[in-house]
């Protein structure tokens, strides 16, 4: 272990990425976005007309998969073999099937490593579902972040109609609360908190708070 590091996990729209990105940006830290690695994948697999069940066609493909991330106009940009796809991994069909591919243990081993590696090169904030149990179990700073998923489902409405995708209000709260069963449910890296993780529950809260809350638990660790 050598650098300095937070990790931020928890359900589907609990605000990991925007809060996750603006700790980074006030810290100086680069953000990871590990979700948008698992998107990438199942964007792909879906291109080529891949079976997402076929574990081993799956896992050559990650390992076979270039992907970069960057800092964007909105979030992270990604880039699969040097094509932009930023917008293309957040369809409701991604969304939908990204579960599935996270669920197959050697698709995390490759995923995994790459996150371990820019841990290693970097200082990082980094979201996703195992960051404090699995990937950095070292983290100067685990974060467990929640919300109810009334307010889940509602950050996540605003953001497809942003993203231009017309939304059922029920069924996306459906779709949230099967995503968050199949994460906590699968047998490898399931979505759960650190023991030493930070409980926090950001329903009413505003994004600065959640962001100044973080900030706080850094400052007694840096
Ligand atoms: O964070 P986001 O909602 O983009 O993540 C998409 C999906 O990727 C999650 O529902 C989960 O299945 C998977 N994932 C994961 N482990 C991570 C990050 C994301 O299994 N560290």
């Amino acid at each position: 272990k050598s650098r300095f590091s937070i990790a931020i996990d928890g359900p589907a729209g609990a605000g990991k990425s925007t809060v996750a990105r603006q700790v980074a940006e006030r810290l100086g830290l680069t953000y990871v976005d590990t979700g948008a690695m698992y998107r990438a994948i199942t964007w792909k697999a879906l291109q080529q007309n891949i079976d997402l069940q076929d574990e081993q066609t799956v896992s050559r493909l990650a390992r076979e998969t270039d992907i970069q991330l960057a800092p964007g106009k909105t979030g992270t940009d990604i880039w699969v073999d040097g094509k932009k796809v930023t917008d293309e991994i957040r369809t409701p069909e991604v969304t939908a099937k990204v579960s599935l591919i996270a669920g197959q243990p050697e698709v995390r081993e490759v995923l995994v490593e790459k996150q371990q590696e820019m841990a290693c090169r970097r200082e990082v904030v980094m979201d996703g579902r195992d960051i404090g149990t699995h990937v950095i179990p070292d983290a100067d700073v685990k974060v467990f972040l929640t919300a109810s998923i009334e307010e889940r489902a509602q950050r996540r409405y605003r953001e497809s109609i942003r993203r231009g995708f017309e939304m059922d209000w029920e069924q996306l709260k459906e779709e949230i609360r099967l995503r968050d069963e199949k994460d906590q449910r699968r047998k490898h890296s399931p979505l759960r908190p650190a023991e030493d993780a930070v409980h926090l529950d950001t329903t009413g809260l505003s994004i600065e708070e959640v962001v100044e809350e973080i900030l706080n638990l850094s400052r007694t660790k840096v």
